[in-house]
């Protein structure tokens, strides 16, 4: 098993592993509209190979709240049949080990029961609006250096 930057795994391979973790209508989500017309952060974002089989993908985007920067992180996929084997942690280990300075903070939707451990936390985020569905308990922020950032404003992609 080993991992690699995800700029090097095939469009669907990917693809692939994203309608077995999520779905095939996941491009309805909101997550998704919130980085549209992206390109994912090439060193945050990676892949894990087992025996050439892409079993496990973390990609970030550049998008803002308001005027300040932020890193939204997600999708994070394991394939089903390899949930619970500490692939999705080891993916976000290596996601946080690769973060730089330069690295606004990270928002996410996700499960605060799962990435509450990885510092993803609800709280600061009750004031932003998306452009979808969303429930509140499931938008959170990991600003681990404190950054300053608007208690309300739109999230979208930093365009
Ligand atoms: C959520 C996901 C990334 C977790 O990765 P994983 O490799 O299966 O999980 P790990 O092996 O790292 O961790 C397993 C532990 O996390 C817990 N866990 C997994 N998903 C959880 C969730 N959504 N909420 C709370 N706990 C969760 C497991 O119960 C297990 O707990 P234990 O250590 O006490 O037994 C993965 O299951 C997945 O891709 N799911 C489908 C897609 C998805 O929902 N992605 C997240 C939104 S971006």
């Amino acid at each position: 098993m080993h991992n690699t930057p995800l700029s090097g795994i095939s469009a669907d391979a990917l693809n692939a592993l994203l309608d077995d973790a999520f779905g095939a209508d996941r491009h309805m989500r909101t997550a998704y509209l919130l980085r549209k017309g992206m390109v994912a952060i090439n060193h945050l974002s990676f892949g894990i190979l087992d025996e050439g089989e892409l079993v496990a993908s973390i990609q970030c985007w550049p998008v803002r709240v308001d005027k300040a920067e932020l890193i939204l992180v997600g999708p994070v996929a394991v394939a089903t049949h390899r949930q619970n084997e500490g692939l999705g942690t080891q993916l976000m280990q290596l996601m946080l080990n690769a973060v730089t300075p330069q690295d606004a903070p990270m928002v996410m939707i996700g499960d605060p029961e799962y990435y509450g451990r990885f510092g993803f936390e609800a709280e600061g985020t009750s004031g932003w609006t998306l452009p979808g569905p969303w429930e509140p308990r499931r938008l959170l922020l990991r600003n681990s250096e404190m950054v300053a950032l608007p208690t309300h404003g739109m999230l979208g992609p930093n365009d």
